[in-house]
């Protein structure tokens, strides 16, 4: 990815942050999920009274574009932190992990992660899902 790529994403992935429906944990993420085909999916995480029915942000995001008929994709950027405010990394959780697994290869799909556009760092899926159970186990 090219650097002007990596901080659109890292300004899109931001931008969500103002959406996120945070009633319980006052945790805001945002992300932005870039497609093969250029598009960007975007995504916040949306809580629920009732706890467990709570969405990640990178689940929302996957989701709007699967529902899209949008299933092949570059790259994901998460930021997120306490009342919206980003000190330090917010890693996907191991629900989000899996349905990267789900669409992306884990060889070449890449999580950005960031505190702002000049502070980030970029994983493969392969790093922060080692030995991942794919579509590909089941074949
Ligand atoms: N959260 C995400 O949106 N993405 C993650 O990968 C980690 C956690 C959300 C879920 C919940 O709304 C809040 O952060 C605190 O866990």
């Amino acid at each position: 990815m090219d650097q002007k790529l990596i901080e659109t994403l890292i300004e899109t992935a931001t931008a969500q942050l103002a959406f996120s429906y945070v009633p319980y944990s006052h945790f805001h993420v945002g992300a932005a999920l870039l497609a093969k085909n250029g598009e960007i999916y975007t995504g916040c995480n949306i809580e629920n009274a009732g706890y467990t029915p709570s969405n990640c942000a990178e689940r929302t995001a996957f989701f709007k574009a699967v529902s899209e008929g949008v299933r092949e994709f570059s790259a994901i950027c998460v930021v997120g932190g306490k009342d919206g405010v980003l000190t330090e990394f917010a890693p996907p959780c191991g629900v989000c992990r899996q349905v990267m697994m789900e669409f992306c290869d884990p060889e070449t799909f890449e999580i950005v992660l960031a505190t702002d556009t000049e502070h980030y760092q970029i994983f493969k899926l392969k790093e922060i899902l080692p030995m991942g159970f794919g579509p590909g186990n089941l074949e």
